[in-house]
C-alpha cells in the first residue's frame, strides 16, 4: 500500500529509544505512566530506562475497571502530585488503558498531553488509532468520552511476545476486518498466517494504515468510519449476551462470530458472492471456535442487536460487504434477517 503514516504514529523497533527521543524534543514539567499489573510486569521493563523520572500510576487490569471510579483514582494521583498543564501521561497497556488514560488526560485541567504505547495486538492495530477516548458508564460500553488524538503513538511489536494467545487471536479479528472492508489482498495475506507474533508483525503496518485511512476520511464517524463496525453489529450482541450469560468471551472472538453472520447477510442482501462468503466463513472457522449460543436464546440475542448504540431510531443499521475488500454502511436490517443470520451461525 502506497501510503505513509501520520507523524503522530510511529512503528518502532525500540519503544525505549522512541520515548527518549520524544521526551528530549519536549519540555514536560512531569511525566506519568499509566499501567496495570500485567503491563507493569511484562511491558514496563522494556521502557523503564527512558522513564527514570516518571511517576507510575498503577490500576487493576480488566474492562470492569474502565469506569469513573478508576478515573477518579487517576485524577486524584495527578492532583496529589500538583501536576500542572505541562505534564505528560504515557498510557502503557491495551485498549482499556489507552481509552481511559486518554480520557483522563484530555479532561484533567482541560487537557494535558498524552501518548499511547499500545501493548496488545488489538490496541496496536485498532484502539490506539483514531482518537476515540472514553470509559464505560452504568453498564454501557464507552458511554462517556470524546474524540482527541494522542500526541504520539509508539507501536513496538516486541510487547506482543508476552500476550496470551487468546488475546493475540482477539486482535487478529480486527486485522481480518480491516482487510475485508478495505483491502482484499490484506485479507488474503492474513488467512494464510500462523497466529504468532513473528508471522503477524510484518502485517501490522497495513492494518494500521487501513484503519488510519478510514478514520482520516471521517474523524467523527458520521459516514465512512462506520465501515469499521463491520462484524460488530451482531458481534456486539453476541459479546453482551455471553457476558450476561456468565460465559464471557473476548471482543475479537465475538467479532469473528459477527463476521460470519454478517457475511451471510451480505450474500442475501448485498450480493456478496457465495464463493467469497464461504471463503470468509472457512477462514474464520480455521482460526476461531464457534461461540456456543443456545437456540432457545435466539430472541434475547436478537434484542441485543436492536439495542446497539449505533442504531438510528428503531432500525438496525449494519455494514455489509459487496465483495471482499468493498463494504457499504447504513444498510437497514429487519429482525427476521437478524434472527436468520444467528440461526445460520448456530446451524
Ligand atoms: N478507541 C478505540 O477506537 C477502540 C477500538 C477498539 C477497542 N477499544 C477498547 O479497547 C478495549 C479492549 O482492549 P484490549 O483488547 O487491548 O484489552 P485490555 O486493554 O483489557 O488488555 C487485555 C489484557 O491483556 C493484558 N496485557 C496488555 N498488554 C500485555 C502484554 N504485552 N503482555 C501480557 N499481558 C498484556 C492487560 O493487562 C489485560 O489483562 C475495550 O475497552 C474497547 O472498548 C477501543
Ligand atoms: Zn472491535
Amino acid at each position: 500500500m502506497n501510503q505513509t503514516l501520520p507523524v503522530y504514529i510511529e512503528i518502532s523497533q525500540n519503544a525505549e529509544e522512541s520515548i527518549a527521543s520524544f521526551l528530549a524534543s519536549k519540555k514536560y514539567s512531569s511525566v506519568f505512566v499509566l499501567l496495570d499489573e500485567n503491563t507493569k510486569t511484562h511491558c514496563y521493563p522494556l521502557v523503564k530506562k527512558s522513564l527514570k523520572e516518571a511517576i507510575c500510576i498503577e490500576i487493576k487490569s480488566g474492562e470492569q475497571y474502565k469506569n469513573l471510579d478508576t478515573c477518579q483514582f487517576i485524577w486524584s494521583k495527578l492532583t496529589r502530585h500538583t501536576t500542572d498543564r505541562k505534564a505528560l501521561l504515557i498510557n502503557l497497556g491495551g485498549g482499556v488503558i489507552g481509552d481511559m488514560g486518554g480520557f483522563c488526560a484530555a479532561t484533567y485541567k482541560r487537557g494535558i498531553d498524552f501518548i499511547n504505547i499500545p501493548t496488545t495486538l488489538l490496541s496496536q492495530v485498532d484502539a490506539s488509532i483514531g482518537g476515540k477516548l472514553g470509559i464505560d458508564f452504568q453498564g454501557l460500553k464507552n458511554h462517556i468520552g470524546l474524540f482527541q488524538l494522542p500526541n504520539k503513538v509508539i507501536i513496538d511489536s516486541r510487547f506482543l511476545h508476552t500476550l496470551p494467545h487468546k488475546q493475540l487471536l482477539s486482535g487478529f479479528a480486527e486485522m481480518l476486518k480491516h482487510g475485508l472492508i478495505a483491502d482484499g489482498t490484506h485479507f488474503k495475506d492474513l488467512i494464510n498466517l500462523r497466529i504468532d507474533v513473528q508471522s503477524i508483525t510484518p502485517h501490522l503496518l497495513t492494518s494500521i494504515q487501513l484503519k488510519n485511512r478510514i478514520v482520516l476520511s471521517d474523524p467523527t464517524e458520521s459516514n465512512n468510519r462506520k465501515l469499521l463496525n463491520w462484524g460488530h453489529t451482531l458481534g456486539h450482541a453476541i459479546e453482551t449476551f455471553c457476558l450476561t450469560n456468565n460465559t464471557p468471551i473476548l471482543h475479537g472472538e465475538a467479532v469473528a462470530a459477527g463476521i460470519i453472520m454478517e457475511s451471510y447477510l451480505s450474500e442475501k442482501i448485498l450480493g456478496l458472492s457465495h464463493q467469497e462468503c464461504r471463503q470468509i466463513e472457512e477462514a474464520i472457522d480455521s482460526f476461531y471456535q464457534r461461540v456456543s449460543l443456545p437456540k432457545g436464546h435466539l430472541n434475547k440475542i436478537a434484542e441485543y442487536v436492536l439495542q446497539d448504540k449505533k442504531n438510528e431510531g428503531n432500525s438496525t443499521q449494519a455494514v455489509l460487504l459487496q465483495s471482499i475488500g468493498k463494504a457499504q454502511h447504513s444498510i437497514p436490517l429487519t429482525m427476521q434477517q437478524v434472527k436468520e443470520a444467528i440461526l445460520y451461525y448456530i446451524k
